[in-house]
């Protein structure tokens, strides 16, 4: 009998989700993380270690989340950082760019709860990924539909798969892959308009937005709950 935890997490293959894996395979927890990504797939196992397995995955497409979930074990923990979208205005933008971002960001997570459920055991946790302009919006409204959305599905989720636990971590903006594979003309006004944004005066670190993961995963009084991880730029 072994009390070795499995933690999956889609999206565990760059920025937060990989520094979450990091942290979980340090203290001796199993991992079974995916993106679509063959090559980061294989760098981010390499870099784990023997404590983690992974599939290349498609968070959008159910075919796909099921050959992620076939065969693995019970899971204490599901983490879902993956998604690719774009946003716009609302005047500017076409709906279908809109459609695109609640496909690929929350229906990608619904889907991915769902084809996870028959692994995940009664005592586990799901830590779903929204977004802190679901509270404080900067121009994109759709994108801030899209997060709090994910913030109610949640709660909605904490409600009907209880005693499984659901949460949700909200980041501000976080010096991750995301924003580091964009050009420097574009992340670096980002950055400084963030800074002018939010109370600490600078992004977030991987590390700072999967320690707050890590609490929702572990704490076991946490549930339908949204944790801001922002710098305190929904205070302003
Ligand atoms: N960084 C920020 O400033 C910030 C702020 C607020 C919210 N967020 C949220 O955080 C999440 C991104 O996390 P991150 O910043 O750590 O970004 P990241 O470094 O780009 O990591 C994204 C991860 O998701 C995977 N992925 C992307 N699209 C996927 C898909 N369709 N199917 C499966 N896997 C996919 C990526 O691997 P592949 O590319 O190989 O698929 C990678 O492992 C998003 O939900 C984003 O809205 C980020």
């Amino acid at each position: 009998m072994t009390n070795t935890r499995t933690y999956a997490i889609i999206g565990g293959t760059s920025g937060i989700g990989l520094a979450l894996a990091h942290t979980l395979a340090k203290r001796g927890d199993r991992l079974l993380i995916g993106g679509r990504s063959s090559d980061n797939l294989a760098k981010a196992l390499a870099a784990l270690g023997p404590a983690a397995s992974g599939r290349t995955v498609e968070i959008t497409d159910r075919t796909s989340l099921d050959r992620f979930f076939a065969e693995a074990p019970a899971l204490s923990g599901l983490f879902t950082p993956a998604a690719s979208y774009q946003t716009g205005t609302f005047r500017d933008g076409g709906i279908e760019t809109s459609e695109a971002l609640f496909e690929a960001k929350f229906w990608g997570q619904y889907r991915a709860v769902h084809a996870a459920l028959p692994y995940l055991r009664d005592d586990a946790s799901v830590v779903l990924m929204s977004g802190a302009a679901s509270a404080r919006p900067v121009g994109a409204p759709a994108y801030a539909a899209c997060n709090a959305a994910l913030e109610g599905l949640a709660r909605g989720l904490a409600l009907e798969l209880n005693p499984i636990r659901v949460n949700c971590l909200s980041p501000g903006t976080t010096d991750s892959e995301l924003w580091r594979n964009r050009p420097d003309h574009v992340r670096e006004p980002a950055y400084d308009y963030w800074r002018k944004l939010c109370l600490v005066q600078r992004p977030a670190t991987v590390e700072e937005q999967a320690h707050a993961a890590l609490f929702l995963l572990d704490n076991t009084n946490m549930t339908g709950n949204t944790l801001f991880c922002d710098g305190g730029y929904t205070m302003r």
